[in-house]
């Protein structure tokens, strides 16, 4: 589907603005809470710890995770993100409109303070190595930075009415281009990073099943694609779905790279 769905093409420019953050702060979900407990306890978060999310979006990670520590400090380029996590009203969640860069200068305010970062389906965004040892520069002793990616895609998974949506997309826009490293060879990669920075690297997984319909499945689609090749293909989508049926779940795979500072 070439570059018809964001973070399919490499070097193409984000647009995380307006509609589509309204359509994050509805279609995407939040880590499980029992997946936010593992975190939690895998990343040895104290009560008293600051977690830094950085690529926060609507807060998919920072709410969840906000139960585990002192406060989250959600960090996103994107004002309707941020605009949407505010609107969520959680109370230990702070706002910081900024980018990768910008960790260094949480650094300088945070001292070393940080029990974690986390960057969620986000790191594929941006300078990989760069960001991770910025992340790592800003933790305390034992702290960790803690990558997590939910894939593959929605629109590479192997249900039938995955398959069914992939076949229009296909169809109309080309074949796929990528899956926003959500693949093992970008663990592989970000994996030895993080060991080349002295952390110290585990890997946990986590799945859960999440009853689907077409309205969502159309939603999900909206926030990760051009709207206007949504529309052109919308019909087509909603016609895919009804006719692979109903009790369509999606099956997401959460993978966490937690990567300890001694
Ligand atoms: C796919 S969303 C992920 C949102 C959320 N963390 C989650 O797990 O669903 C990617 C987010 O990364 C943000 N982002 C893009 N480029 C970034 C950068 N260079 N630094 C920090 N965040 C960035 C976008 O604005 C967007 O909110």
């Amino acid at each position: 589907m070439g570059d018809a769905v964001r973070g399919h093409t490499a070097g193409m420019p984000s647009d995380f603005s307006g509609a589509t953050a309204a359509l994050y702060a509805r279609y995407r979900r939040d880590l499980p809470v029992e997946q936010a407990v593992r975190l939690a306890e895998l990343a040895r978060l104290r009560p008293d710890d600051v977690l830094v999310d950085l690529g926060c979006g609507t807060g998919q990670l920072a709410v969840p995770m906000s139960e585990h520590c002192a406060a989250v400090v959600g960090v996103d380029p994107e004002p309707a993100m941020l605009a949407g996590l505010r609107a969520r009203g959680a109370d230990r969640v702070v706002c910081v409109l900024d980018d990768n860069d910008g960790l260094a200068r949480l650094g300088a305010t945070l001292g070393r303070h940080v029990g974690s970062v986390t960057i969620g389906n986000a790191l594929h965004w941006m300078d990989e190595a760069a960001t991770l040892r910025a992340a790592a520069a800003l933790l305390r002793p034992g702290g960790a930075v803690c990558v997590l990616t939910q894939g593959p895609p929605m629109w590479l998974g192997a249900a039938r009415w995955q398959l069914a949506i992939r076949q229009v997309l296909e169809r109309r826009f080309g074949p796929p281009t990528g899956t926003c490293r959500t693949d093992p060879a970008a663990l592989a990669e970000r994996a030895d990073i993080a060991r080349g920075l002295g952390l110290a690297v585990q890997v946990a997984t986590w799945t859960a099943d999440h009853p689907v319909d077409t309205d969502w499945v159309l939603g999900h689609l909206g926030s990760a694609m051009d709207p206007e090749q949504l529309t052109a293909a919308r019909d087509d989508l909603a016609a895919a779905l009804t006719a692979t049926g109903v009790g369509m779940v999606e099956h997401v795979v959460t993978t966490a790279l937690v990567s300890r500072r001694p």
